[in-house]
């Protein structure tokens, strides 16, 4: 299990599987391994009666600046991609249970469409949701073309995922893209004790409503691999090369 992911069970009887980035000197940035290690924590979770919510945390400043640069450039330049992103992303959209996220800081990327999987999402006014997809000449993943216009419609959805225009948290609440901006001081304790309030109510009820809610998972599962397709064929495009040399070079 790779340590730049911690996992840990809270509440009295172990009932909140928490699953927090642990990375921040990359901003969380996500490796192959990260994705691995989240996959399984959330179908343990799954598996696990004894557990009842997920929670998905990052660190003071960032939630996560979303799949690793250099991971990509890997893959533009011609090696394996792997299943682990997928992995990831079908164990997420499949979870049984309710999952509650907090966020500080920034979300980029897959940081910004975990979310959109994520059953309640607090934020701190100042969070930065930023999806840079077409900027880094990619398309929209996660189901996020299908997921956030149906949560916020088409324009504010074209601004955040074709126009990379930034939200802040503040935007992301009123637009509905989460659910609540809260003081950093009261991020992690809101999370928890949402989770713990959700932990308590009548399982089979709440994984009942949360079904009928939740827009149907073969439909979501079916839009991620249609967005794979072209996101794979496009990070092995010449122009996706270029901007990832050019984030790489920004320094220099
Ligand atoms: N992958 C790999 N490394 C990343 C990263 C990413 N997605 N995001 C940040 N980092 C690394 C930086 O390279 C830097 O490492 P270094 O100290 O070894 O040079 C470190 O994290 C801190 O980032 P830095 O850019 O110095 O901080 P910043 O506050 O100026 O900017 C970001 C932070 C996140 C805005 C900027 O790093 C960024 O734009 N990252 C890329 C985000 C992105 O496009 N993700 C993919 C979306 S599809």
């Amino acid at each position: 299990m790779s340590d730049h992911i911690l996992i840990e069970r809270a509440g009295e009887a172990g009932e909140i599987n928490i699953i927090r980035f642990n990375r921040p000197e990359k901003k969380n940035a996500i490796t192959r391994a990260m994705y691995a290690a989240m996959a399984k924590a959330l179908v343990d979770g799954d598996a696990d009666d004894t557990v009842r919510v997920h929670v998905m945390l990052g660190t003071p400043g960032a939630f996560s600046s979303g799949n690793d640069m250099q991971d990509f450039m890997a893959v533009a330049m011609g090696a394996e991609k792997g299943t682990e992103v997928l992995d990831f992303l079908g164990a997420l959209a499949g979870v049984k249970k309710p999952v509650v996220s907090g966020v500080d800081g920034l979300a980029i990327g897959v940081g910004a469409t975990i979310h959109l999987h994520c059953d309640m999402t607090f934020a701190t006014p100042e969070s930065r949701f930023h999806t840079p997809f077409v900027d880094l000449a990619l398309v929209p993943e996660a189901a996020s073309s299908l997921l956030v216009p149906l949560a916020i419609g088409h324009q504010r959805a074209f601004a955040l995922l074709a126009a990379g225009i930034p939200f802040s948290g503040e935007e992301a609440e009123r637009a509905g893209l989460i659910f609540k901006t809260v003081p950093a001081a009261e991020l992690e304790p809101t999370v928890l004790a949402t989770a713990t309030g959700l932990a308590q109510k009548p399982p089979k009820a709440l994984a009942l409503a949360r079904r009928l809610i939740k827009p149907d998972t073969e439909q979501v599962m079916a839009r991620m691999r249609e967005e794979a397709d072209l996101f794979a064929k496009q990070l092995k495009s010449a122009e996706a090369l270029a901007a990832f040399q050019a984030f790489m070079a920004r320094k220099k």
